[in-house]
């Protein structure tokens, strides 16, 4: 087992500014090697802070027009809703740089929850030629309990081996979901995990010192993903990494 590539600063907002700069590095050097860049993003609230130095700092370094934007997962809400990780990810980074929007692919939840998810497979089947996705870059969030992504513990989900997107329902708010599976965000060339609070304290140190349970702490399955994984994270989330 690897060991972890584990960034403490000192708090979001440095966490934030290191974590944009590492990502427009891999976007700069992905859209270099290959001439585009498959970036997935993490819902919640913990990714605005990043997008919003996406958008102003770093905005001019990123080769936006170049640049393909998924999402990790989705909650099941119109896009305009206040708690749409597209709508989020629109106020905070994506009305702000010249990504086209024929570039930025939202997971469709105009569709009934089966179809949106088999939907968003087939939009992934064109993106990566038909053969299994590999993004260039995905950030993901971590849950206190261990969920990632909308990958919660116990759930017939992190069972899925073949299908790249799957409907779940959550013990969360809004239970509704649309997910990528496992073996497409473990698949992924960067992982970036951003963990920011005192509240993911214990999980981080479960997830990090623990051996893998994917069962109960689904974030853990991404320990052993194919690609590097970073785990950004601010002095609080860090906290008991020592313990
Ligand atoms: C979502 C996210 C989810 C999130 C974690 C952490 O749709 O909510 O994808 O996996 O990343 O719950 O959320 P916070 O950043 O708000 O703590």
């Amino acid at each position: 087992m690897t060991a972890s590539d584990v960034r403490i600063a000192a708090d979001l907002d440095a966490l934030s500014l290191s974590a944009a700069e590492a990502a427009a590095t891999v976007i700069e050097a992905a859209v270099r090697r290959a001439g585009r860049c498959a970036i997935a993003l993490s819902g919640g609230h913990t990714p605005r802070t990043l997008h919003e130095q996406l958008a102003t700092r770093f905005r001019d370094r990123v080769p936006w027009t170049h640049v393909h934007v998924y999402w990790g997962d989705e909650r099941y809400v119109p896009p305009d809703d206040p708690r749409s990780n597209y709508r989020m990810a629109k106020e905070t980074l994506l009305d702000r740089v010249p990504c086209p929007a024929a570039n930025i692919h939202p997971m469709p939840t105009h569709l009934p929850p089966e179809r949106a998810a088999s939907a968003y497979e087939a939009t992934l089947r064109s993106a990566f030629d038909g053969a299994w996705p590999r993004f260039d870059l995905v950030f993901l969030g971590l849950g206190p309990e261990g969920h990632t992504a909308s990958l919660f513990p116990r759930s017939p989900a992190l069972e899925e081996r073949v299908r790249w997107s799957v409907a779940v329902e959550v013990p969360a708010e809004p239970p509704q979901r649309l997910t990528l599976t496992l073996p497409v965000l473990a698949r992924a060339a960067h992982v970036f995990f951003l963990v920011a609070g005192l509240d993911k304290a214990d999980v981080l140190r479960r997830v990090l010192n623990d051996p893998p349970d994917l069962a109960a702490c689904p974030a853990s399955a991404l320990r052993h993903a194919e690609g590097d994984v970073v785990w950004w994270c601010d002095a609080r989330a860090a906290a008991h990494l020592g313990t």
